[in-house]
């Protein structure tokens, strides 16, 4: 009997997604890679695409049933649990097969100086007053650091904000993050960074800020993975 086709959903929105979707595509399987539709110009990804949420555990285990989708990848960013966790329900529900592609969290070297905090809430107060800080965490999840009226914030976003930020001081810097240390450390000179907020979301893409950390003797405020 020759083998089902192999149609898959891959949660995405990570570079790792994109590289999986054009493994898969590649070897003839019928993949969609869905996205949360946070990226206004999300960069072009192999196999079809779909963009927004499902409606949470039930519309997701739909979407798998009307779709007769018969693999369900999730290769979703490590700070985005709740679409993890709903992926995890969904395929029980479903029976649909599971895999997890979870990237390895950056480990600490010497030279690093890291002071690790639970949460951005826990890491308001952890820049000394008078700082410049690199806010690398992306937009959702900068607006506890609003209160922090004497630090600087320089603020990297993929898109430029549609209202104005709540900050006292910030300079914003549209981009994405460098793997390239030469080329994140010339961006923390050219700004006057003194601290690192960022979250260890592990892999490569990111992680040339922190190697020019350490390069640099910056303190890095690393907010750790929250438990699923
Ligand atoms: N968190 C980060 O720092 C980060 C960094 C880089 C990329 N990303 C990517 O951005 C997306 C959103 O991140 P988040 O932290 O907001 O996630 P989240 O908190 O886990 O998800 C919140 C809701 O957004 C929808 N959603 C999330 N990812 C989706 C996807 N791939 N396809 C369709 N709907 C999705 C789901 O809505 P419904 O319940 O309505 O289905 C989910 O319940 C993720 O796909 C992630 O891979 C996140």
């Amino acid at each position: 009997m020759p083998n089902k086709p192999r149609k898959i959903l891959l949660l995405g929105g990570t570079k790792e997604a994109a590289e999986r979707a054009a493994e898969l595509v590649a070897q003839g399987a019928d993949v969609t890679t869905s996205l949360a539709g946070r990226t206004r110009e999300p960069e072009p990804v192999a196999g079809k695409v779909r963009v927004g949420g499902f409606g949470g555990v039930e519309g997701l285990a739909d979407y798998l049933l009307q779709n007769a989708i018969n693999e369900l990848i999730d290769a979703t960013h490590p700070f985005a649990i709740q679409i993890s966790a709903n992926a995890k329900a969904a395929a029980e529900r479903t029976g649909v097969t599971l895999t997890v592609l979870t990237r390895a969290p950056w480990q600490r070297e010497t030279g690093d100086n890291w002071h690790i905090l639970p949460s951005p809430e826990a890491a308001v107060d952890s820049p000394p007053p008078g700082a410049t800080v690199l806010l690398a965490l992306g937009s959702q999840h900068i607006a506890p650091f609003a209160r922090r009226k004497d630090v600087h914030f320089i603020i990297r976003m993929i898109d430029r904000p549609q209202a104005p930020l709540p900050f006292a001081k910030h300079t914003i810097v549209l981009g994405k993050p460098s793997s390239e240390p030469d080329k994140e450390a010339s961006l923390l000179k050219a700004y006057g960074v003194t601290h690192i907020v960022c979250r260890n979301s592990g892999g490569p893409g990111a992680y040339g800020k922190i190697v020019a950390a350490r390069t640099l003797g910056l303190p890095v405020i690393m907010i750790e993975r929250p438990t699923p």
